[in-house]
C-alpha cells in the first residue's frame, strides 16, 4: 500500500519544549551503560582498541539509528509495536515490537540489580561508610589495602541474598511513582535538571583522576590502542556497548520518539544525543583507569570496577565526602531516567495494545521485572551454580540483549526505514514537512540500507566467530 496516505494525527501528550525533549533522550542514552559497563568492558577488552571501535560505531551506526527510531516513532506516536501495525499494516513487522518489549524487560532485569547497587552506595557514602570500612577493614587484617578492602566488602554486599534485593525493590517503587506520573511531569523534569549536572560532577572528577599518580598510566590505557588484541569478540562488545548506551535496538527511542513535538529536529536531537553520551563514557573513562592504576586495581575488575575504584577516589580526594555523596546520587538518578525510558516500552505497549489503564500497565512491568531481578541478584550469589553455557542468569541477560537481541534489533529497524517506509515520510520527517534542510536525507537512507545492516550482519557472524 501506498504510505503517501497521511498518517492519521493523535492528540498525544509530547515533551514541553526541544530542549526538554533532548534532556528526556540523553536521560534515557545516558545511565549505567556509561559509567558501570562501559568502563568494565573497555578494560576487559584492551582499553583504547575498544574505545576507537564503540565510537566508531556510534557515529557511523548508532546516530543514523537514533533518528531512524525517533522517525518511526514521531511519525506514528505511538507505542512500537503500533508504530508498526500503523506503517506496515498487515505485516509481520509488527513482532519487531513484540521483542523490543521484551528486550526491555529482560535488561531491566539485571540494570536494576546493578541501579539498586547504586542506592546502598549512596547510604553508603551519605554515612561516611567507606571510610570505616577501611579502619575496620585495616584493624582486622592490617595487611590489606584499601583496593582490597573495598573490594572484599563489595563482593559481600553484591553476593548477599538481602540487602541487594530491598535496594532493588525500592528502585523500582522509585520507577512507579515517576511513570504514574507521567512522561511530561516526571521524565522530562527529572532529566532536565540532573543531566547537566552529572556532566560537571564528571568533570571534576576527571581533573581530579589527572592528578592522580597512575593519571599517565590510565590515561594510555583509555587511548593508545594496542589492535593486536582486537578480535572479532572485541568488536561484537563494543558494537554491542554502542547500541546499548544508545539505547537502541528495542524502540526504547521509537516510544520516546513517540513524545517528540512536530517541530522538534531528529537530526540535531540524535547528535546531541550521540555526543553528548559518548562523552560521558569517555569522562568515565578518564575517572576511572587513572584510578585503576594509581590504587593497584585491574582494569578487568568486571562489574565490580566503579564500585571498587570510585570508592577508593573519594576517600583519597579533599572535600571527598562531599563528592561522593553528590556522585552517588547522580549515578542513582542516572540510573532512574535509563529505567524510566526502559519502562516506558513495556508499559505503552501494554496500555495501547491491550487497552489497559496506564496504572494496570504499570503494575504488571513492575511485578515481571521484579520477579527477573530477583533472579539476577540472586545468580551473582546463592543461585551462581546455575549457569547456562557458563553463565549465570545475570550474565544470560546482560549478554542476549546487548549482543545478540539488540544488533537484531537495530538491524531490523534500519532495513525497515531504509527499505519498507515510504521515502517520502522520512523525508517529511526529517525536514520537518519542508521548513527544515533535508541534506542528509540521501546519505541517511544508504547506511540505513545497506551500510548499517551489513556492518551489523559481519560484526555480528565474526563476533560469534561465524567468519573470519
Ligand atoms: N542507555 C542506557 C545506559 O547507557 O545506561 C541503558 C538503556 C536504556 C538501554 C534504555 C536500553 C534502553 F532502552
Amino acid at each position: 500500500m501506498s504510505q503517501h496516505s497521511s498518517i492519521p494525527p493523535t492528540s498525544r501528550v509530547t515533551f514541553g519544549s526541544k530542549l526538554g525533549a533532548i534532556a528526556a533522550a540523553v536521560g534515557s542514552a545516558v545511565g549505567l551503560g556509561n559509567i558501570w559497563r562501559f568502563p568494565f568492558l573497555a578494560g576487559e577488552n584492551g582499553g583504547a582498541a575498544f574505545l576507537l571501535i564503540y565510537l566508531a560505531s556510534v557515529l557511523l551506526l548508532g546516530i543514523p539509528l537514533v533518528i531512524a527510531e525517533f522517525l518511526i516513532g514521531r511519525t506514528a506516536h505511538r507505542n512500537i509495536a503500533g508504530s508498526f501495525k500503523l506503517l506496515a499494516p498487515g505485516t509481520k513487522w509488527y513482532w519487531l515490537g513484540a521483542m523490543g518489549t521484551l528486550v526491555a524487560v529482560i535488561i531491566l532485569g539485571y540494570y536494576l540489580v546493578i541501579a539498586g547497587w547504586t542506592l546502598e552506595y549512596l547510604t553508603l557514602a551519605v554515612g561516611d561508610g567507606f571510610s570505616r570500612m577501611v579502619s575496620v577493614g585495616h584493624e582486622l587484617s592490617p595487611d590489606m589495602s584499601g583496593a582490597e578492602i573495598l573490594a572484599t566488602e563489595f563482593q559481600a554486599f553484591s553476593t548477599s541474598p538481602i540487602a541487594p534485593l530491598g535496594w532493588m525493590t525500592l528502585f523500582i517503587a522509585l520507577n512507579a511513582i515517576i511513570l504514574l506520573g507521567g512522561v511530561k511531569k516526571g521524565i522530562e523534569r527529572a532529566s532536565r535538571i540532573m543531566m547537566p549536572m552529572l556532566f560537571v560532577l564528571m568533570l571534576v572528577l576527571c581533573v581530579n583522576s589527572l592528578s592522580l599518580s597512575g593519571a599517565q598510566e590510565g590515561m594510555e590505557f583509555m587511548f593508545r590502542p594496542d589492535f593486536s588484541k582486537v578480535t572479532g569478540h572485541t568488536w561484537l562488545m563494543a558494537m554491542g556497548q554502542a547500541f546499548f548506551s544508545l539505547s537502541i535496538g528495542l524502540g526504547c527511542l521509537i516510544t520516546y520518539g513517540s513524545y517528540l513535538g512536530d517541530n522538534t529536529k531528529l537530526g540535531k536531537t540524535a547528535l546531541s544525543v550521540g555526543l553528548l553520551d559518548s562523552s560521558v563514557a569517555i569522562l568515565a573513562g578518564i575517572v576511572i583507569f587513572p584510578a585503576c592504576f594509581s590504587f593497584g586495581i585491574r582494569p578487568e575488575a568486571g562489574p565490580g570496577l566503579v564500585f571498587i575504584t570510585l570508592p577508593n577516589v573519594f576517600l583519597q580526594m579533599s572535600g571527598g565526602y562531599i563528592w561522593s555523596v553528590i556522585f552517588f546520587v547522580l549515578i542513582a538518578l542516572a540510573a532512574l531516567t535509563s529505567t524510566i525510558s526502559m519502562y516506558e516500552v513495556p508499559v505503552s505497549y501494554l496500555q495501547e495494545e491491550f487497552k489497559i489503564s496506564r496504572r494496570r500497565a504499570i503494575v504488571y512491568s513492575c511485578l515481571f521485572t521484579w520477579c527477573l531481578a530477583i533472579a539476577c541478584s540472586l545468580s551473582l550469589g546463592d543461585w551462581s551454580e546455575y549457569t547456562l553455557f557458563g553463565c549465570t542468569i545475570f550474565d544470560i541477560c546482560d549478554i542476549i540483549t546487548a549482543n545478540y537481541m539488540m544488533p537484531i534489533g537495530a538491524m531490523l529497524i534500519s532495513l525497515f526505514v531504509g527499505w519498507r517506509l515510504d521515502k517520502a515520510i522520512v523525508r517529511n520527517a526529517i525536514t520537518n514537512r519542508a521548513n527544515d534542510s533535508g541534506w542528509y536525507v540521501r546519505p541517511l537512507i544508504f547506511i540505513l540500507r545497506y551500510f548499517a545492516p551489513l556492518c551489523i550482519l559481519i560484526i555480528f557472524l565474526t563476533g560469534l566467530g561465524i567468519i573470519g
